[in-house]
């Protein structure tokens, strides 16, 4: 992937009207981290902070994640980290089904160029656009699956575990189980390039 193709994916992003979401936005957050990573985590949407500042997951979800990742030995340069949609709906209801379809082309755009091996959604909106519609959450998380060469998991969005503290020792299970499969995917990998 060339870094110019994921620039001028974002500059399209910037200048979207695809749905009304924009005109209540400060920006649009179009997401950061490695262009070339093998593991993309992908949000709901933007909360407060993220609209103020222009970046995924900084406000008290993010911290929670940050936390998360740490404790399972991952730095947030290492991974991608996006939403299923990149303007922050009103108040932050959830999006509605007509505006995820119409950010859906960039998040997809997203993961053809960046191509990670494994994507984690985070909560049901995650879950629902990327894996199955009609997907609980609840019945899904912690199951991985694989689909057109990409390994998903769906867990708890951050912001649940906020709301319901039981719902971190799961999603902690489920980040354990992300360390040891994305470590042994780059171990593999690793060992192909020197058996070349
Ligand atoms: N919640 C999300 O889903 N995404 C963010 O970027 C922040 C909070």
């Amino acid at each position: 992937m060339s870094l110019m193709d994921l620039e001028n994916l974002r500059q399209k992003a910037l200048a979207c009207r695809g749905c009304s979401l924009r005109q209540g936005a400060r920006q649009v957050v179009f997401g950061e981290g490695n262009p070339r990573a093998g593991l993309m985590l992908v949000g709901e949407g933007p909360g407060a902070q993220e609209d103020e500042l222009g970046r995924p997951f900084v406000g008290p979800a993010g911290e929670l994640l940050d936390r998360i990742l740490v404790a399972a030995g991952f730095k947030r340069e290492e991974l991608y980290i996006t939403n299923v949609v990149k303007c922050r709906p009103p108040g932050n209801r959830q999006p509605l089904p007509a505006e995820v379809q119409a950010c859906r082309p960039i998040l997809e755009a997203q993961i053809k160029l960046i191509k990670p091996k494994i994507i984690v959604c985070l909560g049901a909106i995650a879950t629902r656009t990327l894996i199955a519609p009609g997907a609980s959450i609840t019945r899904l998380r912690g199951q991985w699956i694989a689909r057109d060469g990409i390994r998903y998991l769906p867990t708890f969005h951050p912001a649940a575990l906020l709301r319901d503290a039981a719902k971190k020792r799961p999603v902690w299970e489920d980040f354990k189980s992300l360390r040891d499969v994305y470590r042994a995917l780059q171990a593999e990998q690793l060992s192909l390039e020197f058996e070349q």
